[in-house]
């Protein structure tokens, strides 16, 4: 996910686009470029590695200035951070500059035949064959070059294109990524989302799929792939660049869970075709990833409660000794790990100072390193054998949501690739998986739009514990409980829930509540139980009535339409959509977001930058 802008009109295009970029930081930072057309109407162009601030830093020293150009600030997906991959990227006579959001996923097959056709790749990106098709089709006339290209293209894209011959010119375009045009007085505006224009216009036009924008000072035309007018009236946006940013959410937290569905969507695009599961930036062979006799999968926080629930797929179905640890503990427990070992670690930042030092640990006692990340460029997805991106975006908020959830999906197909890999399960069951697999983005959206609504149920049930919490002199908790492949869910509700609302709050397997914790059980704590159907449904019916029975108050989270839980009288219920118990995880996760998200806004806490966290921690 990164962020592009581009601009024409009649001021410095330069501090236009900047402070554009600035604004869409939050999509991506690990390098950033501009071109622009100088007063000569030649096409200058200047990129950094590393913030936009770099790239600031470098037109403070050698200034440029112009009325038209483009911008990017990268999150890289193809090919690591650097000046090179940077963009905007160009054709062989750096005749035309493309920046470029999203991911091209037939790009190698296209550059494979454009390098036939005599066209000089200097880039390790998915991108810059944009640039090398439109050059393939310019005939004088950048728009039509353009809706040639892009019905080369299979992906994802918003783009922002110019070229030398036309510099009074931006031609834009979208499929899947977003983009929306800002309607000024003698200027117009492109941007990946809404900041950057605000500053300068509340007139936008929203870009749909296949639609092609061509910006003039004084015009914009909008076409669809076929060449068609396509008339569009812009609306008022009434939001401050703050609410923009995040979307018009109160928070980024908020606006990360909300994006789960969309990620999860991204994913399941770019590693299945057909029945195929794909891991292309996987540098780890197959037979590699048979060797191992078994799998030990270490990490910190909500990226362990990932790793644990990954330890009950791939142990379902792999047949494979998986074992699991916090890397703080492996890394001084002298691990029994050697060259039998594949060692899965997982960090949405890639700079965790416990998990790097896990990794080297492991690597020093033979173990071969697969890294689960976020960040292209980490320390840990270079110092791994090799690596899998989560394709989760940047997470802004502290308190991880769709990096867990994108961590959670990344397992789920690393566990059928193992499974198809040693035979452990048929193709028609894995056939099966994946059809249940390819519903949980529609499914997400059931419940996000179930409790979207300011007033929803769980923002109801979060008024309602801070009343009893305050009725109760603070001496309310929270338990969080579960059983099976949902138990890592119920540590993963009671971390959210503490590092962002400061309530003492457990995680705890249901069944090891007569061995201690139901002492805890009054009127005093309120126990989060989740009892989607499962194979241990009956067992969590039991545990519930154990609390009822001494006073707990009981918050459910339970399968739509379940008409037989509600005989227990639960205090509160939360429904998720009925799936498969093996997916249940990564729709449970949500509500339980959810339900930290609003009890933190009860207390009017800072939820994006809770008290002493830190997003990436990076000493030990
Ligand atoms: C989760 O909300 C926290 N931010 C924290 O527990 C985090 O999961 C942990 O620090 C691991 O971070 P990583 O995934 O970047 O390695």
């Amino acid at each position: 996910m990164c962020g592009i802008v581009g601009y024409v009109g009649h001021r410095d295009v330069v501090n236009i686009l900047i402070n554009g970029l600035k604004r869409l930081e939050y999509r991506g930072y690990d390098s950033a470029g501009i071109a622009v057309f100088n007063e000569g109407a030649e096409l200058i162009c200047r990129k950094k590695r590393g913030k936009v601030r770099e790239l600031e830093h470098s037109l403070s020293e050698e200034p440029l200035s112009g009325k038209v150009g483009i911008a990017h600030t990268r999150w890289s997906t193809h090919g690591a951070p650097t000046e090179i991959n940077a963009h905007p990227h160009f054709d062989c006579k750096k005749e035309l500059a493309v920046v470029h959001n999203g991911i091209i996923e037939n790009y190698q097959e296209l550059k494979d035949s454009l390098i036939m056709e005599g066209h000089n790749f200097v880039s390790e990106t998915d991108t810059e064959v944009i640039a090398h098709l439109i050059e393939k089709f310019y005939e004088n006339d950048l728009e039509e070059a353009v809706r040639r290209a892009l019905k080369e293209l299979h992906g994802s894209y918003a783009i922002c294109v110019v070229h030398k011959n036309e510099p009074h010119k931006v031609v834009g375009a979208r499929l899947d990524s977003p983009l929306v045009i800002g309607v000024g007085k003698n200027e117009n505006f492109l941007a990946s989302d809404i900041p950057p224009i605000l500053e300068y216009t509340r007139d936008i036009i929203y870009v749909e799929n296949g639609e092609i924008v061509t910006l003039e000072a004084d015009n914009v035309t909008i076409k669809n792939l076929d060449g068609a007018r396509v008339e569009k009236l812009p609306e008022k946006i009434g939001w401050d660049i703050g609410q923009a940013e995040k979307k018009g959410f109160p928070h980024y937290m908020l606006k990360e869970i909300f994006e789960q569905p969309e990620v999860i969507k991204r994913i399941i695009n770019t590693r299945i075709s057909g029945e195929k599961i794909h891991f292309d930036e996987l540098k780890i062979s197959d037979e590699d990833l048979l060797k191992p006799r078994n799998i030990a999968i270490v990490a910190c926080g909500t990226a362990y409660h990932a790793g644990l629930t990954g330890k009950y797929m791939l142990e379902e179905c792999t047949r494979t000794p998986v074992w699991t640890d916090t890397s703080s503990e492996f890394r001084y427990r002298d691990p029994i790990v050697n060259e039998d070992t594949l060692m899965i670690v997982i960090s949405q930042s890639g700079e965790t100072a416990d998990t790097l030092a896990a990794l080297r640990e492991a690597r020093k006692r033979g173990a071969k390193i697969l890294a689960i990340c976020n960040v292209l460029g980490s320390s840990i997805a270079r110092e791994s054998d090799g690596v899998i991106f989560t394709h989760a975006g940047p997470e802004i908020a502290v308190a991880s949501t769709k990096a867990y959830t994108a961590q959670l999906a990344t397992l789920y197909l690393f566990t059928i690739y193992m499974a198809r890999l040693k035979s452990a399960l048929g193709e028609d069951k894995i056939k099966e998986l994946l059809d249940e697999f390819k519903t949980i983005p529609s499914l997400l959206e059931t419940i996000l739009l179930r409790y979207k609504a300011e007033g929803n149920e769980i923002s109801h049930y979060a008024k309602d514990f801070k009343a009893y919490y305050e009725k109760r002199h603070t001496k309310s908790f929270f338990l969080y409980l579960a059983r099976n492949i949902n138990y890592p869910n119920a540590l993963e509700g009671a971390l959210k829930l503490k590092e962002i609302s400061y309530i003492s709050a457990e995680g705890y397997p249901a069944g090891e509540m007569k061995h201690g914790p139901i002492a805890l059980i009054d009127e005093n704590p309120w126990v989060v139980c989740i009892v989607t159907k499962s194979r241990t449904y009956d067992k969590m019916r039991s545990n519930i009535q154990e609390i009822k029975a001494r006073g707990g108050i009981v918050i459910g989270i339970i399968t739509s339409g379940d008409e037989h839980i509600k005989s227990l009288n639960l205090n509160y219920i939360i429904e998720v959509p009925q799936v498969h118990e093996f997916f249940s995880p990564i729709l449970v996760a949500v509500p339980l977001q959810l339900l930290a998200y609003y009890v933190a806004r009860e207390f009017g806490y800072d939820i994006d930058q809770p008290r002493n966290l830190a997003k990436s921690v990076t000493v030990e």
